[in-house]
């Protein structure tokens, strides 16, 4: 960082609280965005402050990735175009990570286009338990420094505060990395269910025997929250197993329009999400992990 650059935080609309909880963490001020679309569909965007010199934090919040990218370019070359040193941008739920291969001819791998998009506006990225599927980490796809921020802490924090006796219960083999991390820091049993994914919205799971979990509580945890199918299969056979309603955790809290009522109405006892996308269950705060990851960027 020069001497003579001082920090910025900026919003995209449906990102504003998560940066005023980062900007504090960080020592920033805040710019205030004035955002709005014209009558045919483009985007008006002007930056109310002076971001001359600055380190700017651009914070977005891309459940819906489409209507936001392209102002999402405009923003980091306009910051640019008014002397601003480096921009960098903090996205807390990374989209399309989901197509990492061609399934079939002819078929775009965007996971590869949306990094080489992102990478060619910014100058580092910092995002939250991205969907790595196929592919180990950010940097095979993103030209920029990219920090994949575990979500593990902030819901282990949350699990040892508000559960007695907790067992950590991944939904299918995916999840073993967050089950594992996080049982690990409270101290708890942990068990994977096995799934097979039917179609868009059916799942089959299967539950094996709770072992040395009996008599805990059961604490479903999975990245993503989508259509609700997982989280609802797993939370009505663990509450079967365990005779004790889950509580349901998600790192993103994608939620299409049914989810949350399909995942109550399977028997979850709560269900609670971080907060990389705004969501009335938002319950856990991974701001101070995010903040630590954009500290390390902007200090290098
Ligand atoms: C799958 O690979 C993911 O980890 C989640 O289990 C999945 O995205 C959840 O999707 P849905 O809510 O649609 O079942």
């Amino acid at each position: 960082m020069n001497a003579s650059s001082h920090r910025l935080v900026v919003a995209l609309p449906g990102a504003e609280a998560f940066a005023r909880l980062l900007a504090p963490q960080l020592g920033a001020g805040l710019v205030d965005l004035s955002y709005r679309r014209f009558p045919d569909g483009e985007s008006y965007l002007r930056l109310l402050g002076d971001v001359r010199d600055a380190e700017l934090v651009l914070v977005a919040s891309l459940r819906d990735p489409d209507p936001q990218a392209l102002s999402l370019w405009f923003l980091a070359d306009a910051a640019r175009d008014l002397g601003a040193q480096r921009v960098g941008l903090v996205v807390p739920y990374l989209p399309y990570m989901r197509q990492d291969i061609r399934f079939q001819d002819g078929e775009a791998v965007t996971n590869g286009s949306f990094a080489r998009f992102i990478s060619q506006a910014f100058d580092w990225l910092v995002t939250v338990d991205p969907h790595l599927h196929r592919i180990p980490s950010l940097d095979r796809i993103y030209r920029i420094p990219a920090t994949a921020v575990a979500s593990a802490p902030a819901i282990a924090r949350w699990v040892g505060a508000q559960v007695v006796r907790p067992v950590i219960v991944g939904p299918d083999s995916e999840s073993e990395q967050w089950v594992h991390d996080v049982a690990a820091r409270v101290g708890c049993p942990s068990l994977v269910l096995e799934k097979r994914r039917l179609g868009d919205r059916e799942v089959q799971i299967t539950v094996p025997m709770p072992g040395d979990a009996v008599g805990c509580a059961p604490v479903l945890i999975d990245d993503i929250i989508s259509s609700g199918r997982t989280m609802a299969v797993a939370a009505g056979h663990v509450g079967r197993a365990f005779g004790e309603a889950p509580q349901c955790v998600a790192v993103h809290a994608v939620f299409a329009p049914d989810a949350l009522q399909v995942v109550v109405e399977a028997g979850a006892r709560q269900v609670v999400t971080c907060n990389t996308l705004p969501h009335p269950s938002n319950a856990i705060d991974v701001s101070p992990e995010v903040a630590q990851a954009v500290r390390a960027h902007l200090d290098a």
